[in-house]
């Protein structure tokens, strides 16, 4: 478990092509967080030599379900830990480690196991728009990405995913007054500065 005096987590969840990590790659920009993309610490799992869950997150991920929560927690965790052991004394922010992290949870399993196991979030920022322009974007990205689930067929399958495990996971921070929802339809400029400003809000609130 994490000193929360020591560390602020905040969660940045959507739809596949909400915006989330475009925006992730914003905000750390303007605040120093360390980024933590699940989906992207999945995928270098996924490729990285001698791993026991290559094939296993592999077709979780083409398949648009979720990679088992022991394995997404417990890479998330080394990630924090990390990232706390470069910071401490180095004069960054007290030592303090902010993290954005992206695409968790997805499920309530992962939401339960964090929040008592783990650390607790200050904040979940949830990226909304509709299906058809994620899927827009998703495909246009996929032209370039050399993402496997970056066709239709995954999208379909991922989107179906969002709507049955994460949108229960945004309904239940939503009854804990922690989620800040953010309209992304609107250009990637326009998006970063509400974002910008929910966070700004949290910190004169939370961290004098
Ligand atoms: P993950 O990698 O998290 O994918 P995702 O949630 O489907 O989201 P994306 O990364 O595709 O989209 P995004 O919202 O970050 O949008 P982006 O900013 O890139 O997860 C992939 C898979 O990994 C899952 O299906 C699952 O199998 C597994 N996984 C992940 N997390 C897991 C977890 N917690 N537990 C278990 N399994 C997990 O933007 C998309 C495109 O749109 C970009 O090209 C961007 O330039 C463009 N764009 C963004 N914003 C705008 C805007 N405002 N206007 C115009 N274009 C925009």
């Amino acid at each position: 478990t994490f000193d929360h005096n020591k560390v602020t987590v905040i969660y940045i969840l959507g739809g596949p092509g909400a915006g989330k990590g475009t925006q992730c790659g914003r905000l750390v920009e303007d605040f120093g967080f360390c980024h933590l993309s699940a989906g992207d610490l999945l995928r270098a799992e996924q490729n990285r030599v001698g791993s026991q869950y290559g094939i296993l997150i592999q077709t979780c991920i083409r398949e648009g379900t979720i990679v088992p929560m022991e394995v997404t927690v417990k890479l998330l965790e080394n990630e924090m830990t990390a990232e706390l052991q470069r910071r401490t004394g180095d004069g960054w922010n007290d030592g303090r480690g902010r993290f954005l992290i992206d695409g968790f949870p997805r499920k309530m399993d992962q939401a339960i196991k964090f929040d008592t196991e783990v650390c607790l979030a200050s904040l979940v920022i949830f990226f909304t728009t509709s299906e058809e322009v994620m899927l827009v974007r998703l495909l246009e990205r996929g032209k370039t990405s050399g993402r496997e689930d970056d066709n239709i067929e995954s999208i379909k399958k991922r989107f179906r995913t969002y709507n049955d495990q994460t949108m229960p996971v945004i309904q239940y921070y939503a009854k804990e007054d922690k989620v800040a929802e953010i309209d992304s339809t609107a250009s990637i400029e326009v998006v970063h500065k509400e974002a910008s400003q929910v966070i700004k809000n949290l910190f004169s609130r939370a961290l004098p």
